[in-house]
């Protein structure tokens, strides 16, 4: 979408975009809701495509307490990233239980066959990823190749920022170098996904940084899967029931 049928949109949901609307001018599902998971629409306003992740029908807990924090962590994020390329543009908030975001048109990477990426898609990768931390966010979940998407114009677009952290504005030195050590995760990500997807695009030195574990990658890793875990076993009927 251009810029400025982006901005557009913007304006155009500030006034107008409601639930009654979504739900009229839905196009398609990326998904449905249920669990731990909200329902992705895609929702055509006049011929601009917009994409709504809405949590309202999650299961109870998930939707009364952890879906609006989800949700206003990534409205805040892209809040931030308004302007860099390679983010979808923010829509808007339509409740505390949904956000829209600008629809991109391509392929998101756990669907992408290993051997089609390049190097130009992979240093553009790194371009949004610095652009992203210059305006104070990591995202902090670009190991799962669904949150990193492919274009169809061959570039590519970095999704979903319900992990993100942000530097803030504050002096703490301690705080400052926390963020630190999500950016280089986030860049960690990265060649983890080429790694995955394009093996012979690696270079010595990507393979050496590869081959050096972060200092809190494994505790990180540990305390991120049991959060999940614990997440889904207290917040959702389904996993509860069975
Ligand atoms: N703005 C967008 N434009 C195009 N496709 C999108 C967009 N947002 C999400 N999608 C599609 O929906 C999928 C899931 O989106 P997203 O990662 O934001 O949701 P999620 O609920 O966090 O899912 P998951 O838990 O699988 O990460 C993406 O992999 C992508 O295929
Ligand atoms: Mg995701």
């Amino acid at each position: 979408m251009s810029s400025e049928s982006a901005s557009k949109l913007i304006k155009y949901d500030m006034r107008c975009l409601s639930r009654s609307l979504v739900e009229e001018k839905t196009v398609d599902y990326y998904r449905i809701a249920g669990g731990t998971r909200p329902d992705l629409r895609v929702v055509d306003i006049d011929g601009n495509r917009l994409v709504v992740k809405d949590f309202k029908h999650s299961d109870f807990l998930f939707r009364a307490i952890v879906g609006p924090i989800l949700v206003r962590r990534e409205f805040g994020a892209l809040r931030n990233l308004i302007g860099v390329k390679g983010i979808p543009q923010l829509i808007g908030r339509l409740d505390r239980y949904a956000i829209a975001i600008e629809h991109i048109t391509g392929t998101s990477l756990d669907k992408v066959e290993p051997g089609v990426l390049t190097d130009d898609f992979y240093s553009d990768l790194r371009t949004v990823i610095d652009g992203m931390h210059s305006r104070g966010v990591a995202h902090c979940d670009l190991r799962s190749r669904g949150n990193v998407m492919l274009g169809n114009d061959g570039k590519p677009y970095v999704i979903d920022f319900a992990a993100c952290v942000y530097r803030g504005r504050g002096i703490n030195p301690f705080i400052k170098w926390l963020f630190r050590q999500f950016v280089l995760a986030d860049n960690n990500a990265i060649l983890r996904i080429k790694q995955r997807l394009s093996p012979e695009l690696l270079t010595d030195a990507e393979q050496i940084e590869l081959d050096t574990p972060l200092p809190f990658e494994v505790p990180a890793r540990r305390v991120g899967e049991n959060v999940r875990k614990l997440t889904r076993i207290l917040l959702t009927r389904r996993n509860r029931d069975s």
